[in-house]
């Protein structure tokens, strides 16, 4: 399993939970477990995708390969350009909205067999990673939504 701080980002904090044992070192959580199931995923090596989500649409994504199983790019995560397929793109939208996000920066695994799981939905992505193999500014794109909506009423 995986044990995962309530406030954690860039995968500080992460810890892999390979045998009853090891949950005592879990000292910080004060008595709360956020646990999930350790996801094996396809393919060679470690990778997840990051799918950034603006407004119910998709604006960039990108595959990471960790040198562990940790995906961060703060871990040394290398980024990857992708083209997702429907069911990802469609899977990371209908996340944002259940939750009534904005914008989002949603974590994919997909395993061995081709399932896809959601293992976070971030709402303060940061998109240093994803610029660097990203033909836009997500900034501006962001920037330009909040115009839109709020200010212009689009
Ligand atoms: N259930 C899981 N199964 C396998 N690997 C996981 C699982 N959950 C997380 N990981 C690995 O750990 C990495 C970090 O996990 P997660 O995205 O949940 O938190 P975080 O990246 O620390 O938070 P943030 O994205 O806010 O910085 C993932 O990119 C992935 O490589
Ligand atoms: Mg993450």
């Amino acid at each position: 399993m995986i044990s995962k701080p309530l406030f954690g980002s860039q995968g500080e904090g992460i810890l892999r939970i390979e045998k009853v044992t090891d949950i005592p070192w879990i000292t910080s959580s004060h008595g709360v477990y956020y646990l999930q199931r350790f996801i094996s995923c396809r393919g060679e090596g470690f990778s997840d995708y990051r799918v950034f989500v603006i407004n119910g649409q998709v604006i960039a994504t990108m595959r990471r390969r960790g040198k562990s199983w940790l995906n961060n790019v703060a871990r040394g995560a290398s980024c990857e350009q992708v083209t997702l397929n429907m069911e990802m793109n469609a899977l990371a939208i209908e996340a944002t909205q259940l939750i009534g996000m904005d914008y989002a920066g949603v974590d994919i695994i997909e395993d061995g067999h081709g399932r896809l799981y959601i293992i976070e939905i971030n709402s303060v992505p940061a998109w240093k990673g994803l610029e660097s193999v990203f033909d836009g500014n997500v900034a501006q794109l962001l920037a330009q939504d909040v115009v839109n909506r709020y200010i212009l009423n689009k």
